[in-house]
């Protein structure tokens, strides 16, 4: 580019911000006008600086940039012809955005502050011009910013995702973990996870309750980690002692979750799933609406899923002989409000367990997708109706 101030004043009559001046203005401009070279990534004007100069655009391109904690925002992208550094001249104020050379090369005119006011004064026009391309521009940058935060919204959103996702199959590999070591449950996670949500959606349980309930589901007996495998597996009748132990699950679920912050909302479930509406429950002998709901939702279906399951020590009951038992012990086990939910739900949670008896025949003894943990299933006695303790004197549901 040649360095003339008969190119450059060509150059400024091709600017819409310009065009109206005569020329001998524009000349005596350019003879003012100081011709300014850069390359690709220098600051031209920086954020957070006063500005005493408007620059026109000669060759090349420029970045408008704000920077932001969490990177930096170009704003706008401008070329040959386009002016900018106006917003320092008007309201002499620090700029609030940076300007870095986009292409590899970029020549301006820089026009000083007494020139422009200059100008602007013997040429109101020019005013008018400047006005209507900030007003084009600012328009033009709400389209863009627009278009840029709904593009921000969904990669945040798609990575929320893939987080909870991640979340998701930890706790289900810790789950499954935890169910493969007491042998006696296999799919019992999902089921009772599925159940329990069926019967939330019917009593119309709140976002953040549902959520609680479906962390609660999976991590309900962690705290048998604690529990040692003589007592968890043993077959015979539990001592009392060994009962004592058994019992403390719901107190070691707690110790283990409470410090791991995006769990904690399994708490209620984790610590009172073993609760009883009439306070005859453990751990604490909670009583009625003091035990949590979700803990309250938890255990209808918690024993449902024991009862129509195979186990080691009994046959898999009935469904319709399963929903008898529960609502015999509405008011009593369980809260009567959620009995009755249950009840209405109940055609929906039998499609949903004979759904998970098809993808896996032997799930009482098979985690699904795990291999099963023995070559065939062993022989069950019939179940025994009505009655609330079962083989060995095991509470079903613990
Ligand atoms: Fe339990």
């Amino acid at each position: 580019m040649t360095n003339s101030p008969i190119i450059w004043r060509e150059a400024m009559r091709h600017t819409s911000l310009l065009s109206a001046i005569p020329d001998d203005l524009l000349v005596q401009l350019a003879e003012r006008a100081t011709d300014r070279q850069f390359v690709r990534g220098d600051f031209v004007c920086r954020d957070g600086e006063y500005s005493n100069s408007l620059y026109l655009i000669i060759a090349g391109e420029v970045d408008i940039i704000k920077d932001l904690r969490d990177g930096e925002l170009i704003l706008a992208r401008l070329g040959a012809g386009q002016p900018f550094g106006e917003m320092g001249l008007i309201d002499d104020s620090p700029r609030s955005a940076s300007v870095r050379v986009a292409s590899d090369s970029l020549q301006v005119l820089e026009l000083s502050r007494d020139d422009v006011v200059n100008l602007l004064q013997t040429h109101p026009g020019v005013l008018f011009e400047m006005v209507k391309l900030l007003n084009q521009r600012l328009r033009q940058m709400d389209i863009d910013h627009a278009q840029i935060m709904q593009a921000k919204i969904d990669e945040l959103a798609e990575s929320n995702q893939r987080l909870q996702k991640s979340y998701d199959d930890t706790l289900l590999a810790l789950s499954q973990a935890l169910d493969l070591r007491d042998q006696s449950s296999g799919g019992h996670l999902q089921r009772v996870t599925a159940y329990s949500l069926l019967i939330a959606e019917q009593l119309n349980l709140p976002p953040e309750g549902v959520e609680s309930l479906r962390l609660g589901s999976l991590l309900h007996d962690i705290g048998k980690i604690g529990v040692s495998d003589a007592i968890l597996h043993k077959n015979g009748k539990l001592t009392e002692d060994e009962w004592g132990l058994m019992r403390k699950h719901p107190a070691w679920g707690r110790s283990i979750i409470e410090g791991v912050d995006f769990l904690r909302r399994a708490l209620g479930v984790i610590e009172a799933h073993h609760e009883w509406w009439d306070g005859r429950g453990y751990p604490y002998g909670l009583r009625g609406t003091a035990i949590p709901l979700e803990a309250r939702i938890f255990a209808v279906a918690d024993v449902f899923d024991a009862l129509t399951v195979e186990r080691p020590y009994k046959a898999a009951w009935s469904p319709d002989a399963a929903r008898e038992q529960i609502l015999s012990e509405a008011g009593t086990h369980f809260d009567p409000q959620v009995v009755a939910a249950f009840r209405a739900v109940y055609e929906r949670l039998v499609e949903v367990m004979r759904r998970a008896e098809e993808l896996e025949p032997h799930h009482a003894l098979s985690p699904a997708g795990m291999r099963p943990l023995t070559a065939a299933p062993p022989q069950f006695p019939k179940p025994q109706l009505p009655g609330k303790m079962l083989d060995g004197g095991r509470r079903v549901g613990v």
